[in-house]
């Protein structure tokens, strides 16, 4: 893992210049994209690339890491809505080459077909991760197995707890998720991790400096071969 740690800032034009190589050298790459507030600042950076003519989006795909179960893709917490208003309306993406594993997902076996239309298209080139608190990528809550395919996922208490600040009540936070597995994660070419804030520091220790191990997902990226970790001098606190 290739550890960079700047101001938020200084990490989201550091992790944007990935693209506009990926972007500029294959056009029709396949992105892997991520939602939660942290890649925010990275969307931003990446519609201000493409207002300036410097990356063109219209030759990629994206596929999205995972949705909420129940939730469509026009209520506001959805995922699809999320990339749709921080992204996607910004750039010259075309709609129809965007794919976000469907909320009325009702099998596993209807799931794993996202594995079969992300190989169809060639595979991920450039897949972008958040980190939950407790490790999760995607919505691989821990224990999750390293070999999974997409599938559906319970949510835990505390990401459900974690998410609640986007909904009216903590009732109304889906119980489950669909989401790419470990296993569809770990076969992305190259993969992003972001992740700033003092409140991700023990999370990103057990991450970088642990053993890998399926009780923390995102210390499972130390297996793959290609992974750079963006950090704030927060998130970045507790690192040896
Ligand atoms: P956050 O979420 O970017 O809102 O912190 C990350 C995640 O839970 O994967």
């Amino acid at each position: 893992m290739k550890v960079i740690i700047e101001s938020k800032e200084k990490a989201n034009k550091l992790a944007a210049e990935q693209y506009v190589k990926l972007l500029n050298s294959k056009p029709d790459c396949v992105l892997g994209l991520a939602t939660g507030s942290t890649p925010l600042g990275l969307y931003a950076e990446l519609i201000r690339l493409n207002k300036e003519g410097i990356i063109s989006f219209s030759k990629c795909s994206s596929f999205n890491l995972d949705e909420y179960i129940g939730l469509d893709g026009t209520h506001d917490q959805s995922y699809r809505y999320f990339m749709n208003t921080n992204l996607f309306d910004h750039v010259d993406i075309r709609k129809d080459h965007t794919f976000v594993p469907s909320g009325s997902c009702k099998s596993d076996e209807e799931a794993a077909l996202y594995d079969e239309a992300i190989e169809k298209a060639g595979g991920v080139d450039l897949q972008l991760l958040g980190i939950g608190h407790n490790g999760h990528i995607g919505f691989n809550e821990p224990l999750t197995p390293f070999e999974s395919k997409t599938h559906i996922e319970k949510l835990t208490d505390s990401t459900r707890e974690a998410n609640k600040r986007f909904f009216a009540s903590i009732d109304e936070v889906p119980t489950h998720a669909i989401t790419m597995g470990i296993g569809t994660i770990m076969k992305s070419k190259i993969i992003i991790l972001v992740a700033f804030g003092e409140d991700k520091a023990e999370i990103m220790k057990k991450t970088i400096e642990g053993k890998p191990t399926i009780s923390v997902p995102a210390s499972l990226l130390q297996l793959h071969t290609d992974v750079t970790v963006y950090l704030d001098p927060e998130a970045a606190s507790l690192l040896s």
